[in-house]
């Protein structure tokens, strides 16, 4: 008995904490321009890159992957994707899907892809 009220008590301090970190009834909410910029709760995207439409019937625009044998990109480290496009750029990563693709994207591109794709929610969770 002593544990079960015990283990009450917990529940309503837990509840009662997670009460305190809600929004307050009635706070302002963030104006219509402010959050049209992006889904609530997700940070701003960069900007659209110039590039994106040669990477989407593949990557998707947010990296998850539409066909089979392409991998999901989206959330992928920032570093790693521009490198790699780099070598598949210069052919000392060799793929068939890649190469070519990679050849008509000029280093600015490169680092608007990668900055793009990084940050887009990782494919492990849901966005
Ligand atoms: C025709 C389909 C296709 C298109 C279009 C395409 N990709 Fe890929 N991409 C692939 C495949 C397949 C791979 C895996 C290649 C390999 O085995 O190295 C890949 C690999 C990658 C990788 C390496 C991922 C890793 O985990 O190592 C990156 C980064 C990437 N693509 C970015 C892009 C970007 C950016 C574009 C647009 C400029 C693009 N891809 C366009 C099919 C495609």
């Amino acid at each position: 008995m002593i544990r079960l009220s015990l283990a009450l008590t917990a529940l309503g301090m837990a509840s009662a904490a997670l009460a305190q970190t809600s929004p307050p009834a009635g706070s302002p909410r963030l104006p219509a321009a402010a959050s049209s910029a992006a889904a609530p709760g997700r940070a701003a995207l960069p900007e659209r890159p110039r590039q994106l439409g040669l990477c989407v019937a593949c990557h998707g625009e947010d990296g998850r992957s539409r066909a089979v044998g392409t991998p999901h990109i989206g959330g992928q480290d920032e570093a790693y994707l521009r490198s790699s496009l780099l070598a598949y750029r210069d052919g000392s990563r060799r793929a068939v899907a890649m190469n070519g693709i990679s050849n008509a994207l000029q280093p600015a591109d490169i680092d608007a892809l990668a900055r793009w794709y990084a940050a887009q929610p990782g494919f492990g969770k849901e966005p």
